[in-house]
């Protein structure tokens, strides 16, 4: 049982006990009205409290029990809190540090209810792409108004509780405690003071209403539609709220399950559900246990001051952690300097970051060009040019200098990781941390594990990521790690489209309609086609019998790199960032088509689409099957936060499960027959062909 029962006199204390934040599963619920049942049993009880123990009243549903028979198994939170509201003893929630999800909703079956002030009150289901579904569309508003209510409900964020106690009219708290520690004794004593109260007020007879009525939430929904592109439930919301305003309380609640239980099966909503599970297992890695002893990151360097080396000194001085930079030359260390002030500057002008915060940054950063500055350094990145004979240097002048126990940590993109620890006489200390740029914007942080990279090290740069605020996912050494090695599959995806009959704004436009943030070759504009290309000409030599379409080749040979240099698979005009097609280019494309002696033909966009996506999954499945990652999921995770897949699709891996993976294996065979098409590309990977063919799922 996770709830304890005591008694206090007159008064018994139900205390929902099921860390970390006392989320409702089965055994939660059951262990309430077993409390209740006492409490209403004994007749020395008079009132009753409720509260959480440790660091939350309660953080709503188990996320142990999420899409099991055991998180609907009676009772369900509705029956637990039908079985509060008609208690014949008063009921006081006693609510602190944490209370969202069914937790509030839960409060907000109580009689009455007193808050600690700090207490972060949300309904979050809408980050998980559904609405409350045990009364919260229907009480809230009926406490805090329709306009906070709706506010609260469709953002999902948490407000604190003194805030809201502050609001005319609230009928949320009826009492603000006088501080988190005085909470459970003057929870006792509120509870004495209404003992005999008669008859109990329950939230559901308060009236729920806007002055403006219709008017009020025909502006919501066009508000509501502006920021939801994509996800169905903040209009729920909407729709769940006005109910509030029109239906009876129990016709409310039964429309308020009728959406919530249809949301629950909508692609988008398991899509977040999915990222929510895939975000907690990505910072798992199997072997390494969460008792894992670490190793103290007080300190950092940094070797590079770059575009990647800055970034990611930014990373932890905006964590508050002291960076010390090394360059080889003055000069560059200015440079490097001078882009993290300007970077800094501009938060500064948006009004994103005070200046004294700013101040307290740049005190951080010291630079140096001697090696011995470093020595002390818990944890050294290095990011200095992609070549091997440089990253030698460095790493054998770090094993010369630093101190014994400190991490070594390589940012490298494409080389081995083992050779790099090689270098050293100490490879259980170096890692890689592939960071991505904007290496102080985007989320994702590879961490590639080498072969003899000790435990301790992997479960300190794990901890190390989330305080800098990364989602860490852990790789194995291979080419391009996990999100680069499948990339490469999908550029190759995408020259072949062109040689077959698209055009580059074609094969963009249909794969941002599908969501993603930007296409192929609208990328590679920004990124710069350069980079691709010195890439292409070492794969050339390592792989020389892999096909791809040489039309990117030639796009480079005439110089356009992309935004750049002004042009690359669009033209551009001076200080715009707009893609504008380009004759020149597809008459490039066009001959490059007759030089193969290829006849054009209409490619559709879904074709496109699933031409892009099922490579990805298609090497994705390889990577899993390789142990380059532990779980299909991490890999969701990658594309998901550093490539702009759509989150609304929950990853590659996750959306081949949604369409079927019978289906993409038979999409798979259609594209071998594709002339231009290199057949061996659409082997389906043997973990693919095999979940296909018993009828499962990556997940
Ligand atoms: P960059 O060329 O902007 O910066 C490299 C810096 O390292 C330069 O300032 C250079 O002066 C310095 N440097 C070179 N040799 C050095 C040495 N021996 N000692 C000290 N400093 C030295 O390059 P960028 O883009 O920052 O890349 C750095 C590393 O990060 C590379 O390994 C790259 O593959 C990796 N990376 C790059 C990404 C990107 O998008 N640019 C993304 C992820 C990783």
């Amino acid at each position: 049982m996770t709830a304890e029962y005591k008694v206090h006199g007159d008064v018994a204390v139900i205390t929902m006990n099921n860390p970390p934040v006392n989320g409702l599963g089965y055994a939660t619920r059951v262990g309430i009205t077993d409390g209740l049942s006492k409490a209403i049993a004994d007749p020395a009880v008079k009132s009753i409290v409720i509260t959480g123990a440790g660091k939350a009243f309660s953080g709503g549903a188990d996320i142990k029990e999420f899409g099991s028979p055991k998180a609907t198994a009676e009772p369900n939170l509705l029956s637990v809190i039908l079985a509060l509201e008609a208690s014949p003893k008063p009921i006081v929630a006693a609510m602190h540090s944490v209370a969202m999800g069914g937790g509030l909703e839960l409060a907000l079956g109580c009689h009455y209810r007193i808050a600690a002030p700090g207490t972060n009150i949300a309904l979050p289901e809408v980050k998980l792409g559904l609405i409350p579904g045990a009364g919260g569309t229907m009480r809230l508003p009926r406490v805090l108004g329709v306009e906070t209510a709706l506010n609260m409900i469709v953002s999902g964020e948490p407000v604190k509780s003194e805030l809201l106690a502050q609001q005319p009219g609230q009928k949320l708290f009826d009492k603000m405690a006088s501080s988190p520690e005085a909470l459970a004794e003057e929870a006792l004593a509120y509870a004495r003071s209404v003992a005999d109260a008669r008859p109990l007020p329950l939230v559901r007879n308060l009236p729920s209403s806007h002055p403006l009525g219709d008017a009020y939430f025909q502006f919501a929904r066009n508000m509501v539609k502006g920021m939801s592109k994509n996800f169905p439930a903040p209009e729920k919301c909407v729709d769940a709220v006005e109910a509030s305003t029109q239906k009876k309380f129990d016709d409310g609640m039964a429309y308020e399950r009728e959406i919530f239980t249809a949301l629950m099966f909508t692609p988008e909503s398991r899509a977040l559900r999915h990222l929510f599970v895939a975000e907690r297992a990505a910072s798992k890695i199997p072997d390494v246990p969460e008792d894992t002893p670490q190793r103290e990151i007080k300190t950092v360097a940094v070797i590079g001051a770059g575009t990647m080396g800055g970034g990611i000194a930014m990373n932890f001085l905006n964590a508050g952690i002291p960076v010390k930079m090394l360059e080889m030359k003055q000069e560059a260390l200015d440079r490097g300097l001078a882009t993290i002030r300007k970077n800094y500057e501009s938060q500064l002008k948006k009004g994103k970051l005070k200046q004294d915060k700013y101040d307290q940054r740049m005190a951080l950063l010291t630079t140096t060009l001697d090696y011995n500055d470093l020595k002390d350094a818990d944890l050294v990145i290095e990011a200095v040019f992609e070549e091997m004979g440089v990253k030698q240097k460095v790493f054998e002048k770090l094993d010369e200098v630093m101190k014994p126990g400190a991490i070594l940590a390589s940012n490298t993109s494409t080389l081995d990781v083992d050779k790099i620890a090689s270098f050293t006489k100490r490879p259980q200390d170096v890692v890689g941390l592939h960071f991505f740029s904007p290496a102080n914007v985007m989320r994702l942080l590879e961490v590639v594990r080498g072969a003899k990279t000790g435990k301790d090290v992997m479960a300190t740069v794990m901890s190390v990521a989330k305080k800098i605020k990364k989602t860490a996912v852990v790789s194995g050494v291979c080419d391009g790690f996990i999100g680069n090695r499948m990339i490469e599959q999908y550029s190759r995806q995408a020259g072949f489209l062109l040689d077959e009959g698209a055009t580059p704004q074609q094969v963009d436009r249909a794969i941002e309609k599908f969501g993603f943030a930007m296409g192929p070759f609208r990328m590679g504009d920004l990124a710069g086609n350069d980079i691709g290309w010195a890439i292409r000409k070492r794969r050339a030599l390592e792989r020389p019998n892999m096909l791809y379409s040489r039309t990117a080749d030639k796009l480079c040979e005439l110089g356009r790199f992309g935004q750049k240099t002004g042009a690359g698979w669009y033209d551009y005009q001076a200080g715009k960032r707009d893609a504008i097609p380009s004759e020149l280019v597809n008459k490039m494309i066009e001959d490059h088509r007759k030089e193969l002696g290829i006849t054009p033909r209409k490619i559709s966009d879904e074709e496109i689409v699933q031409r892009l996506v099922f490579s990805l999954v298609n090497e994705g499945a390889h990577i899993v099957e390789d142990g380059i990652a532990s779980r299909a999921s991490d890999i969701d995770m990658v594309y998901l936060t550093g490539y702009g897949f759509p989150m609304h699709r929950g990853g590659p891996m996750l959306y081949a499960d949604q369409v079927g993976l019978f289906n993409v294996v038979q999409a798979m065979k259609r594209f071998q027959q594709n002339p231009r098409d290199d057949a061996s590309f659409w082997e389906p990977a043997p973990l693919l062909a095999r979940l296909a063919a018993e009828g499962k799922s990556f997940s």
